[in-house]
């Protein structure tokens, strides 16, 4: 067995020290020791660059468990090539005391040869999900996902992991993948977590200037309008869609990827919203060079 540097702990006055453990065997060997004694294991996976959707994450693993581990890995392997990866937004420092305030119990922060060594060769997919929606744009991406996601969950061993509604197809397509593969860990959804004026959180929102993050407000408004829609009784997703289309369209900066009303299990493309069946409403649209997601779930009972 390989181990790295010894775990370091990192305690600020009134919360639970911090283990932060950056080799991927010692994150196994605590891992199993806190199953030993019995605690709950509770695994918020996380690319840093933390915010408050992070941290709800968090929260609500502290809920139900005694270790709460937090991952911080910008995964290469779920960008693509011209993709944001090296200039994806990083600052463990911020990160550290973040997740320790947040109640954060052991931090994993693995170099990308620990997950990734040369010569890797087993990867994960999960067919017709992975394909649809993010899937057409980024073909690559959720298969580097589900690839670093079974990884952590190998190391971490989690009773239970945390993840956010605001990646609707990630969560779907790692449910998939803990059923299809029987990992024994429960994943839990959280709500997205929004900006006062509706944005939704994304480490991705500072690279926006003022008038892209301006327009951008367009995305939470278009999907409460399409709400009120449905609401209202206009259940035909064609009609959802192109009044989405439309209010976008009128945003200088905005240039569409797409707008979709799927069902929010199977992500198959509905025709109406049909009464009981919960429909995804998703989209995703680039202001200048920074592409954003944002979606809803709407039953209409
Ligand atoms: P990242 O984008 O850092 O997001 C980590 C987790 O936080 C994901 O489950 C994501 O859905 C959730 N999250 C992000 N913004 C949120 C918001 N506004 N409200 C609620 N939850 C939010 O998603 C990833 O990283 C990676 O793909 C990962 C799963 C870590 C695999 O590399």
């Amino acid at each position: 067995m390989r181990v790295g540097a010894p775990a370091s702990s990192v305690s600020t006055s009134g919360v639970t020290p911090m283990e932060i453990i950056s080799s991927a065997s010692e994150m196994q060997l605590h891992a199993e020791q806190a199953r030993m004694q019995g605690k709950r294991i509770g695994l918020v996976p996380t690319m840093g660059y933390l915010h408050e959707g992070h941290l709800s994450l968090i929260a609500l693993a502290k809920k139900s468990c005694e270790t709460v581990v937090t991952s911080i890995f910008v995964n290469p392997t779920q960008f693509g090539p011209g993709e944001d990866f090296d200039r994806y937004p990083r600052d463990i420092e911020r990160d550290k005391a973040l997740c320790a305030a947040a109640g954060t119990t052991m931090l994993f922060t693995p170099e990308a040869k620990e997950i990734f060594p040369d010569g890797y060769a087993t990867y994960i997919s999960v067919d017709g999900l992975s394909t649809v929606l993010e899937g057409k744009f980024r073909p690559t991406h959720f298969r580097g996902v589900t690839t670093v996601v079974a990884k952590l969950l190998h190391l971490t061993k989690p009773h239970k992991a945390f993840f956010g509604q605001k990646d609707a197809q990630q969560c779907i397509i790692v449910r998939k993948m803990v059923r299809d593969l029987c990992f024994d860990t429960e994943i839990r959804v959280a709500p997205i977590v929004r900006e006062k004026d509706g944005l939704a959180m994304s480490s991705r929102n500072v690279y926006l200037s003022p008038e892209e993050r301006s327009d951008a407000l367009i995305l939470s408004a278009s999907l409460r309008q399409a709400e009120q829609m449905a609401k209202g009784g206009q259940r035909r997703a064609a009609d959802i869609i192109s009044a989405i289309k439309k209010l976008i369209e009128e945003k200088r900066t905005a240039a569409i990827d797409y707008v979709a009303v799927v069902n929010a299990e199977t992500l198959a493309p509905l025709e109406m919203i049909e009464q009981g069946i919960p429909s995804l409403i998703a989209l995703a649209v680039r202001f200048g060079s920074t592409r954003l997601i944002d979606n809803t779930i709407i039953t209409v009972e």
